[in-house]
């Protein structure tokens, strides 16, 4: 028996997971931060974690038996077909250095479809959320991608791994490529908030290498929702298990993948 979903309860439990725990992310921000390594410049502070488990048990308080795949911790597996991809608060450096721009990413995830993301962005009190089919939103109101083309006039954005100075693929030659042919490049460091700022049309590209799917889930729903395509570098349809993501208004689409068609792994 297929389990029904009411996609409306889970778009409000998302909303409000995520605005629970950007009112923490803000209200420690320029606190004191307690800070420990996952690798050499890799953080994660006890913000990540508390929003963690804030939007955990709320989530699993309205849908008991529900999957988590979450970046901070572990889960006691639900029920592999209905699961939700959290990320907690990306931007981590963003936020442990008190640079403003981070935020919270939950996707609801069925049968290994991605059908509901939302994105916090609690400084700009910014909601973003979409549900498949349905359009995507910006508290409340329809967003739409740009249709800016071509590429020499677009504004993009890009970020880069964490082991950047130990892997040869680094994006550094994609990242000189690129921003030689657009108008700008831009590294605000959360990929959660370059994807949902592509579907507001603020943005008309954005790439990346080696993300997780934490980071790009509720994302890459919002700029499908929004009218964009996303894929991987090759130009085959992306999924959030994938590492290499290319997602755009659609009109500077061939021309990014032309740039990142070139080089397999850099
Ligand atoms: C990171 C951010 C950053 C991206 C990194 C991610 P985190 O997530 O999204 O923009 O370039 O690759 O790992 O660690 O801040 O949640
Ligand atoms: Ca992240
Ligand atoms: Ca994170």
């Amino acid at each position: 028996m297929p389990v029904e979903i009411d996609i409306r309860k889970v778009l409000d439990t998302a909303t409000t997971a995520a605005r629970e725990a950007g009112a923490l992310q803000k209200e420690r921000l320029w606190s004191e931060h307690t800070l420990s390594y996952k690798g050499e410049v890799d953080l994660v502070t006890e913000v990540d974690r508390a929003c963690e488990e804030l939007i955990v048990n709320r989530i699993s308080g309205v849908f008991p038996g529900h999957s988590f795949l979450a970046e901070e911790n572990q889960y006691p597996e639900g029920d592999p077909g209905l699961r939700w991809i959290v990320d907690p608060l990306d931007g981590t450096t963003n936020y442990a250095h008190g640079f403003p721009w981070f935020c919270v990413s939950i996707a609801f995830e069925k049968e290994g479809e991605i059908l509901a993301g939302v994105v916090y962005h609690c400084m700009m009190d910014e909601l973003f959320s979409a549900a498949k089919g349905e359009g995507a939103f910006l508290n409340g109101r329809r967003i739409l991608v740009s249709q800016r083309a071509p590429l020499r006039q677009s504004l993009i954005a890009t970020g880069f791994p964490y082991d950047i100075a130990r892997d040869n693929e680094n994006n550094f030659e994609n990242f000189i490529e690129l921003q030689l042919a657009a108008r700008g490049v831009r590294r605000a460091g959360a990929a959660a908030l370059d994807l949902a700022c592509v579907a507001a049309g603020r943005l008309d590209g954005y790439w990346e290498c080696k993300l997780k799917p934490w980071d790009v889930a509720a994302g890459t729903l919002l700029v499908q929702e929004a009218g964009g395509k996303v894929t991987n570098h090759a130009g085959a349809p992306y999924s959030v298990y994938d590492h290499r993501i290319l997602a755009s208004n659609g009109a500077i689409h061939k021309e990014m993948l032309s740039i990142l068609g070139r080089g397999a792994a850099r």
